[in-house]
């Protein structure tokens, strides 16, 4: 079940012409900091939100922390596989905003994760095409921070097998596994953001418009699915009976994931509507996520496997994304995602840390840490540096 107007949509996209002028990150004043270590830093009086200097300290702590997971035979953490590719592009986005203070963890992960990483996985291909996407948005994030094309060019070839799979199921958009069990939103908004991002990169690559149409398609599927409901929140995915939404949980990550592409897609074809759909999205997720602190919460919080302990994260990152790329992007709507990023890392490090170890329930206590949890915990730590 296609969109109707699908064909008319390609047509349009393949006259448009796109811009590849990304909109430069957020200038930020030059920072020299020593490293940290195993350094604590607790805001004691959570009235009064930390500093630039702090959130950066937590996050170098919390990194340093992480690394000690790290196995550098299989580039992973904790053999951890799509939260790897998600550890990846939460130390992509800090060494974009802080280069000093990342690079001497990421110049080695970057090169040992992306050459032995296929060990596990050749051509990071396995039966999820989520995780999959989950290492196109990695190297991407790399490729931004290195402009080292092969890591573009592995997102590419990564993204293949997605695009080549994508329109077979009973409802379209993707199949989130290749048994074909479920129709998810997390593997429908992961092709939407990497499509959007690779047209912004290779606009006439392989040939113009080659992702920009597998954004578009992409985009007007999701808004026809009915996965996002009557609160602007986004369901876990589609009854495969029916392809209606299935209604199911109202999970963090989902909220989050499409937004920076909905944003790049504004970049590229100068129309607002896709970045006004990020804020509502976004806003609506706070609303409902939220507990009275403003503390971000999820399904999950209360447990469901390891790796959805890293759901929380990749909100975060998207809102961090929305403050510091956003075209469209006015006064309020900036405070409130500033605030809710600060409030957030906040509670983290007063709340869901000991010994620089972050925990899965951001209002506390701190259970047992994993890279999940850490990772995502980071996620909303580094975050707030990037915007404060
Ligand atoms: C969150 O959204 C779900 C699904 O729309 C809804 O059932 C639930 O009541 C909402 N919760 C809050 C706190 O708004």
């Amino acid at each position: 079940m296609l969109p109707s107007n699908l064909f008319a949509l390609l047509s349009v996209a393949t006259t448009f012409t796109l811009s590849n002028a990304l909109p430069a990150p957020q200038s930020l004043p030059e920072l020299h900091y020593a490293q940290i270590g195993e350094r604590r830093l607790n805001n004691e009086h959570l009235s009064t939100r930390a500093t630039k200097t702090e959130y950066v300290a937590y996050a170098v702590a919390g990194i340093n922390q992480m690394m000690t997971w790290y196995d550098a035979a299989t580039g992973l953490w904790q053999e951890a596989w799509w939260p790897s590719a998600n550890v990846v592009t939460m130390l992509a986005n800090f060494h974009q905003y802080f280069p000093d203070m990342a690079k001497g963890i990421t110049d080695q992960v970057f090169t040992t994760t992306f050459a032995v990483a296929e060990k596990t996985f050749p051509g990071f291909l396995n039966g999820f095409y989520d995780d999959e996407l989950w290492w196109v948005l990695a190297w991407i994030q790399v490729y931004d921070v290195t402009n080292d094309e092969k890591y573009l060019d592995k997102a590419a070839a990564i993204f293949e097998d997605s695009k080549n799979a994508w329109g077979a199921t009973p409802c379209g958009g993707l199949w989130w596994d290749k048994a074909h069990t479920q129709i998810g939103a997390v593997e429908n908004e992961l092709y939407l953001s990497a499509a959007a991002k690779l047209a912004n990169r290779r606009p006439n690559t392989p040939s113009g418009g080659y992702y920009f149409n597998e954004a578009l398609k992409a985009y007007e599927w999701f808004i026809s699915s009915g996965l996002i409901n009557s609160d602007n929140v986004i369901n876990n995915g589609l009854n495969i009976a029916t392809c209606q939404n299935d209604g199911s949980y109202v999970f963090s990550y989902n909220q989050g994931i499409l937004l920076s592409g909905l944003a790049e897609l504004t970049w590229s074809t100068g129309d607002s509507k896709y970045n006004d759909l990020a804020n509502t999205i976004a806003l609506a997720a706070m609303k409902n996520l939220t507990n009275a602190a403003g503390i971000l919460t999820d399904p999950c919080d209360r447990g469901c496997n390891s790796d959805t302990e890293q759901f929380k994260g990749v909100f975060g990152r998207a809102i961090q994304f929305l403050v510091n790329r956003a075209t469209v992007l006015d006064d309020a709507t900036r405070a409130t995602y500033v605030n809710f990023l600060k409030v957030n890392a906040d509670s983290i490090w007063a709340y869901d840390q000991v010994d620089n170890q972050l925990g899965l329930v951001w209002s506390g206590p701190k259970g047992t840490a994993s890279i999940q949890t850490q990772s995502s915990a980071l996620d909303a730590i580094v975050g707030a540096a990037c915007v404060s």
